[in-house]
C-alpha cells in the first residue's frame, strides 16, 4: 500500500441516476415515486434558453416541495461558459432547501473550474448558514476535461463522482457515432484468413473504452465514484444493458437512465446479484477462519484467495447492505 491513503467520499447508491428536464415539472413527481437513486434535475442541455429562467424557479420549488424519499437530489447547472450558470448557483443555494444534495457541473474542462465553484458555493452556504454541505458531481465531456480528468477529480473536497458525458465528448473530440453511447460498427478489427479460407470473422469493438476506463482511474484514486452517462436509445432495453454490463465491468457503479424505463435496468446491472453476496460472504468467512487458525493464505473452491478478493468481498457486500438499508 502506498503511504498515501485515499479518502473515500461520501457513501451513496449510485446505480441509476435519471435526469429530469427542469423545464417538465410534470415529471418531477413521478420521477420521486420511482427507484432511481439519485435524480438529476436538469437546467442545462434539456432546457432550452426561454425556458431557463422558469425552470430554475420549478427546481427551486420542486426541491422543497416534493417528497423525494430517500433518493439523493442533484442539480445540473448550466456551464461556466454561459451566462446562466452564476444564477444557477446562487438562486439555487439562496433560495432552495436544504433537501439538495449535490449539484452536477457539465463540461468541466480544468480544475480552476471546479475551484471556482467551490469558491462560489462556499460564500454563499456560509452566508445562508446552509447546514448541508454541497457535493459536486462533475461530467467529464469535453476533450479538454478528459485530458485534465486526475486534475479535475481532485481539484475539491467537494467532488464525489466523475460521469462519462458521451454525447457532448463524442461532439468534443469529433468522434464518429451512431447513437449516444452505443457501439459504432465501424470500430472494430477484421480477422485474418482462416487456414480454410472462408469469411474472414470481424469483432466490435468498444470505441468508449479509453474514455471510460480513463475516467475510472482517475476517479477512483481520488476516492471518487465513476458513473458512465447517457444511452441515448430507450426502446433499446438489450443495447443499454449491454453497455451499462461494459462499463461495470470496467468499474463504472452506476449509469444515467435519460428516460424512467432505464432506472431499472441499470438497478439491476449495479447490483450484485444473490450468488455474488454469498460467495463474498463464504470468501469473508473463510478468511477469518483462517486468521483465527494462524494460516496466512486460504483456499475456497479450489481457488486461492488473497488479499485483493478479500477487498472486492468487502466492498460486494457493503454495497449489498447498502441497497438493503435503501430498501
Ligand atoms: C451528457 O451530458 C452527455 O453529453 O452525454
Ligand atoms: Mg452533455
Amino acid at each position: 500500500m502506498s503511504f498515501t491513503i485515499v479518502e473515500q467520499t461520501t457513501p451513496r447508491l449510485n446505480r441509476s441516476e435519471l435526469a429530469v428536464p427542469g423545464s417538465q415539472p410534470k415529471f418531477f413527481e413521478k420521477a420521486a415515486k420511482g427507484d432511481a437513486d439519485v435524480i438529476f434535475l436538469d437546467l442545462e442541455d434539456a432546457v432550452a434558453p426561454d425556458d431557463k429562467e422558469a425552470a430554475r424557479k420549478n427546481i427551486i420549488e420542486a426541491i422543497g416541495d416534493v417528497d423525494w424519499g430517500n433518493k439523493t437530489l442533484s442539480v445540473r447547472i448550466n456551464g461556466l461558459d454561459t451566462h446562466y450558470m452564476y444564477r444557477d448557483v446562487v438562486d439555487l443555494l439562496e433560495q432552495a432547501s436544504e433537501r439538495l444534495d449535490l449539484i452536477m457541473i457539465p463540461k468541466v474542462g480544468t480544475p480552476a473550474d471546479v475551484y471556482a465553484l467551490d469558491m462560489l458555493v462556499t460564500q454563499i452556504e456560509t452566508a445562508k448558514v446552509r447546514t448541508k454541505r454541497i457535493g459536486f458531481e462533475l461530467i467529464i465531456e469535453t476533450a479538454l476535461g478528459m485530458a485534465n480528468v486526475e486534475a479535475i477529480a481532485g481539484a475539491s473536497k467537494r467532488n464525489e463522482s466523475l460521469h462519462f458525458g458521451v454525447a457532448d465528448y463524442a461532439a468534443s473530440t469529433k468522434a464518429r457515432t451512431t447513437a449516444i453511447g452505443g457501439p459504432n460498427p465501424d470500430y472494430g478489427v477484421l480477422a485474418d484468413e482462416g487456414e480454410e479460407g472462408g469469411e474472414r470473422a470481424y469483432f466490435w469493438g468498444d470505441m468508449w473504452h479509453y474514455a471510460t476506463a480513463r475516467m475510472v482511474v482517475a476517479a477512483r484514486a481520488a476516492g471518487l465514484r465513476p458513473i458512465d452517462g447517457p444511452f441515448g436509445d430507450f426502446s433499446d432495453p438489450d443495447g443499454y444493458t449491454a453497455q451499462g454490463n461494459r462499463a461495470a465491468v470496467l468499474g463504472c457503479e452506476g449509469k444515467w437512465a435519460i428516460h424512467p424505463s432505464q432506472v431499472t435496468l441499470a438497478n439491476e446491472i449495479y447490483s450484485p446479484s444473490e450468488k455474488e453476496i454469498e460467495k463474498a460472504k463464504r470468501i469473508l468467512q473463510a478468511m477469518e477462519k483462517a486468521q483465527k487458525e494462524g494460516h496466512g493464505a486460504v483456499a475456497l473452491d479450489g481457488r486461492l484467495i488473497d488479499i485483493a478478493s478479500i477487498k472486492q468481498a468487502e466492498n460486494l457486500v457493503r454495497t449489498a447492505e447498502q441497497i438493503g438499508a435503501a430498501g
